[in-house]
């Protein structure tokens, strides 16, 4: 009796995201160390759209999703093969699916590591570099001096003016993105003589909270704004990501936050980032699939 057999391999097929059981692609995430929860994914599938990798009795061996901004552009995310699936040509092949849906579109994405190759090797640029900043929130922490504003907590009726501060910051209009977030987040906002000038928002996922997205013109103003909610969260898992490296990064590790990750904003057509001095600008993301 032969010690080793060759088995057929698997033919697999694409289908919407939406239709596949979010107990596989929690399964899937996992798979990879990723956070999301079953809610997490439930959350970015009623808005964005995507595609399922599954066999013929529906195992699930890859997704990859995209969210649409407007009719210019999308953020891709969630790109993620089985690791028995992976080196095959998997990822490249739902890329090119999510090419034949975005068709026309600016691309953006943050790139981890393992993907960074595939990406290059797909026509995508690298931007910058995203810091993962996580940990257990300091029961005390640093002092900061007054805002120069006042903070106040927003609810939808801030949705109007968030949403054009946010425009600015980002480069193009995510009403969607926005939108979905009001709902499940706690929102915060620094005005000064009765205008928006940034704002923050908070919402659970993965292992505790992440805070963002945070919009700010500043770093002061955004320190104030991602503290607002720290002091909420003491003792409690939260995470920021962030492109910046000065005042906001030592504030972080004064709280207790570490590097867990870094990942490479990446474009395929349009530059994303245009920082203007003093103009709002995002200092910490939604998350590395939404910007
Ligand atoms: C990154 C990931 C999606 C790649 O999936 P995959 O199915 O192995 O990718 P493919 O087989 O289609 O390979 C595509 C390219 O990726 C590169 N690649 C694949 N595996 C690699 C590895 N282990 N190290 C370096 N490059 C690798 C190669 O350049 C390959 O190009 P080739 O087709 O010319 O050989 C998969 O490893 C994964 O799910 N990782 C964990 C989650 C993750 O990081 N997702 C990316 C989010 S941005």
């Amino acid at each position: 009796m032969p010690k080793s057999v060759r088995l057929k391999s698997f033919e697999l097929v694409a289908r919407e995201i939406n239709e596949v059981d979010v107990g596989s692609l929690h399964a899937l995430s996992v798979a990879v160390g990723w956070p999301h929860r079953p809610k997490d994914w439930d959350w970015l599938r009623q808005f964005g759209r995507g595609i399922a990798v599954v066999d013929s009795i529906g195992r699930v061996f890859g997704s990859a999703m995209w969210f649409p901004y407007g009719q210019d552009v999308a953020m891709i995310g969630l790109v993620i093969t089985t690791p028995r699936s992976q080196a095959q040509g998997n990822a490249r092949w739902l890329m090119e699916q999510v090419f034949e849906e975005c068709r026309g579109r600016n691309l953006y994405l943050n790139s981890t590591r393992a993907a960074h190759n595939l990406y290059v090797s797909l026509g995508f640029a690298n931007e910058a570099t995203v810091w993962m900043h996580q940990g257990t929130v300091a029961s005390s922490l640093p002092n900061l001096p007054a805002p120069n504003g006042d903070l106040i907590e927003a609810g939808i009726d801030a949705l109007g003016q968030i949403i054009e501060l946010d425009t600015q910051a980002f480069g193009w209009k995510r009403e969607e993105l926005i939108s979905a977030l009001v709902p499940i987040s706690s929102i915060q906002t620094l005005r000064r003589d009765g205008r928006i000038v940034g704002y923050s928002m908070c919402r659970e996922f993965g292992r505790g909270h992440v805070i963002g997205p945070v919009v700010a013109s500043n770093d002061d103003d955004a320190l104030q704004l991602i503290a607002v909610h720290l002091r909420n969260l003491k003792g409690q898992f939260a995470r920021v990501d962030t492109r910046e490296t000065g005042p906001l990064v030592k504030f972080l590790r004064a709280s207790d936050f570490q590097v867990a990750e870094r990942v490479t904003t990446m474009s395929r057509g349009q530059l994303l980032l245009n920082r203007k001095a003093g103009e709002p600008w995002v200092y910490g993301l939604a998350g590395h699939a939404l910007g």
